[in-house]
């Protein structure tokens, strides 16, 4: 079943473009360039708020998700955890939607969220990978991705295909509460239709990759940063490398390092800069100088026009095509992925079935 690869995790990664295409198959029509959502029978116009609430990388999707309902959708959006979301004792207004994130769709925390919203009167929408699971069973409005059978631990096409499906729905909000007009809706479905082609393009560095693993491996704790949509990306580099690899990782918004982490920052703490150019992308040069000075080693994962600003005194750098904000969380999650995949391989761990972890996560 591996096929040619060393693991199902490395087969996972590079399944990505194709099970991306199949799940936006049923997300978008090329015919007229549109959004298209599953049918159902209530009015998704009428939402007020939206709540997500999901665990492990599938929260990351959703975090990711909530820069795509607020900037596009205009849409108020309240994430949790899933083991957290109850015990805040949540106000739950009539007329909201409540989104469940989860490739097993069996994740017990995650479950009983979806039950507690249920019971307080949310429209229920689940992104779920295992079509038959109970969270696709309880749902109103069930979101299926099609990204087939995920065996590796450490989830990863799961991951960019639950983003597919979150970027097709924020379009489709936007567009029922007319904050995005029909141009807009062509756009952004052309962007989503070029993802798979931007997603092998990503793949082409797996070599690059592999050849600075050694620079990673020997590390003790790694720091990954990302700032504004690509935060949530960084929290998801750290979380695939410590499973992996079982080296310390944390993920931390750019701008909130000198409050507290770069104190750790030496010659011997590798840091991640995940950042596109664009708005942003000057704050976080500043960030990458403030590394710099502490002797830190910096990974930068940009565009060649990102390169080409901060990549000069960098460890290593990884070059992403240009792509349009909305599929950028996507393709820049295949060389976090990668990279997590090949410092596994330098230290020998098991990448499929790393140590004290299940798939899937029935206990509270
Ligand atoms: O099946 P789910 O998406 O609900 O699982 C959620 C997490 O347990 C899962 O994403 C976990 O964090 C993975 N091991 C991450 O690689």
């Amino acid at each position: 079943e591996k096929g040619n690869f060393r693991h199902f995790m490395q087969k996972e990664i590079y399944d990505q473009p194709t099970v991306v295409a199949q799940t936006l198959q049923s997300y978008v029509r090329r015919d007229d360039e549109s959004v298209a959502l599953p049918q159902i029978d209530f009015d998704l116009s009428s939402i007020k708020r939206v709540t997500i609430v999901a665990c492990g990388t599938s929260y990351y999707a959703g975090l990711v998700a909530k820069y795509w309902f607020e900037h596009f959708a205009r849409l108020p959006v309240d994430i949790d955890v899933a083991s957290e979301f109850r015990y805040r004792d949540p106000v739950l207004e009539p007329g909201g939607l409540a989104i469940f994130i989860s490739q097993s769709g069996e994740t017990a925390d995650t479950l009983a969220a979806l039950r507690h919203c249920k019971a307080n009167g949310q429209t229920i929408a689940v992104v779920v990978n295992v079509p038959t699971s109970s969270m696709a069973r309880e749902a109103d409005l069930l979101l299926p991705t099609h990204a087939g059978p995920e065996i590796g631990v450490a989830s990863t096409k799961a991951f960019t295909c639950q983003l597919a499906v979150l970027a097709a729905l924020a379009a489709h909000l936007a567009v029922k509460r007319g904050r995005m007009t029909r141009d807009e809706e062509r756009k952004v479905v052309r962007n989503l239709i070029e993802t798979p082609s931007a997603l092998n393009a990503a793949l082409a560095y797996d070599d690059a990759i592999a050849a600075m693993a050694h620079l990673i491996a020997p590390a003790r704790d790694v720091l990954y940063l990302g700032r504004g949509q690509d935060y949530p990306l960084a929290l998801e580099g750290a979380l695939k490398l410590k499973e992996i690899s079982y080296i310390h990782a944390e993920g931390y918004a750019s701008g909130e390092m000198k409050h507290g982490p770069i104190a750790l920052i030496d010659e011997h703490v590798p840091v991640i800069v995940i950042a596109p150019s664009g708005p942003l992308f000057e704050k976080t040069v500043s960030n990458m100088q403030e590394v710099r000075a502490r002797g830190g080693k910096i990974v930068l994962i940009s565009d060649a026009e990102g390169l080409a600003e901060a990549g000069e005194g960098c460890m290593a750098t990884i070059e992403m095509p240009q792509v349009h904000p909305l599929i950028a969380p996507l393709v820049y999650a295949v060389p976090v992925q990668l990279l997590a995949y090949h410092v596994a391989c330098v230290k020998g761990t098991d990448v499929d079935q790393p140590r004290n972890l299940a798939k899937s996560v029935t206990v509270e």
